[in-house]
């Protein structure tokens, strides 16, 4: 397989299919500009994830790692003027530069972004019966992968759509050695879904600007 060319093909797939997004573009170059590491999905699998939570019908999307909101826009696009995204951050930096870009990009009424360690703020939503979610992104710390799938199923509601990111890093996941707990978190994770009753689950893996990495998605039955 000829990896380098999937940048190549990333670039050529992204123009087509998104394009020129000055809110986006300005997203991430501001994310860049204060130093945050360019670890947001791609400009595609933004795009997907939009498309993805438009086909379940999307009002209400828990992300969980917001970054510099670059997936964020994509959420906050998707659910409309009546939807809500709830992003978790846990370092203040990063959301402060992703709340400036929620605003340029003229979401910042829908898109609200909660400040700690996400499993805190699951744990405040869960006993505050909030309401369930449509749609829920689960990018975070990867050693947590578990938690905030636990958590996550008492936030959903039968038909609830959950996607993982970075599920393959560059193919470590088949290490079941268990040294990396970041590898470790995303395989149990990987084996919740894929036995939970509560669920249809699978995973993709991918390349492109990312390198070689996947996701896992699933449905709450
Ligand atoms: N979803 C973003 C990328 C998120 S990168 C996008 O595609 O645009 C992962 C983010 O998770 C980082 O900003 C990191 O600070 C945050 N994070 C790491 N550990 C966390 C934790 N325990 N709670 C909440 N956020 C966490
Ligand atoms: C990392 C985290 C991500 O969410 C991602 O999309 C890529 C890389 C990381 O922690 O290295
Ligand atoms: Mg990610």
């Amino acid at each position: 397989m000829d990896i380098d060319r999937s940048a190549l093909v990333d670039d050529y797939l992204a123009g087509l299919f998104v394009g020129d997004d000055p809110a986006l573009d300005h997203a991430l170059a501001a994310s860049v500009g204060a130093g945050l590491p360019p670890i947001a999905v791609s400009a595609v699998q933004g795009k997907f994830l939009y498309i993805l939570a438009q086909s379940c019908g999307a009002r209400r999307v828990l992300e969980v790692g917001t970054l510099g909101g670059y997936s964020a826009i994509w959420f906050g696009r998707a659910v409309g003027e009546q939807g809500t995204v709830l992003s978790l951050e846990i370092d203040p930096a990063h959301a402060a530069v992703a709340r400036k870009n929620v605003a340029s990009a003229g979401l910042a009424s829908i898109v609200t972004i909660e400040v700690g360690p996400a499993l805190q703020t699951l744990d405040r939503f869960i006993a505050a019966h909030v309401e369930p979610f449509d749609m829920i992104f689960i990018d975070a710390d990867k050693r947590n992968n578990p938690n905030y799938l636990t958590r996550g199923l008492e936030l959903s509601h039968p038909g609830t759509i959950v996607v993982v990111d970075n599920v393959v890093r560059a193919g470590e996941v088949v290490d079941a050695s268990g040294r990396d707990p970041d590898v470790a978190g995303t395989r149990r994770c990987l084996e919740m879904m894929a036995t939970d009753p509560r669920l249809q689950a699978t995973a993709l893996q991918t390349v492109g600007a990312k390198g070689y990495d996947g996701f896992a998605l699933a449905r709450v039955r």
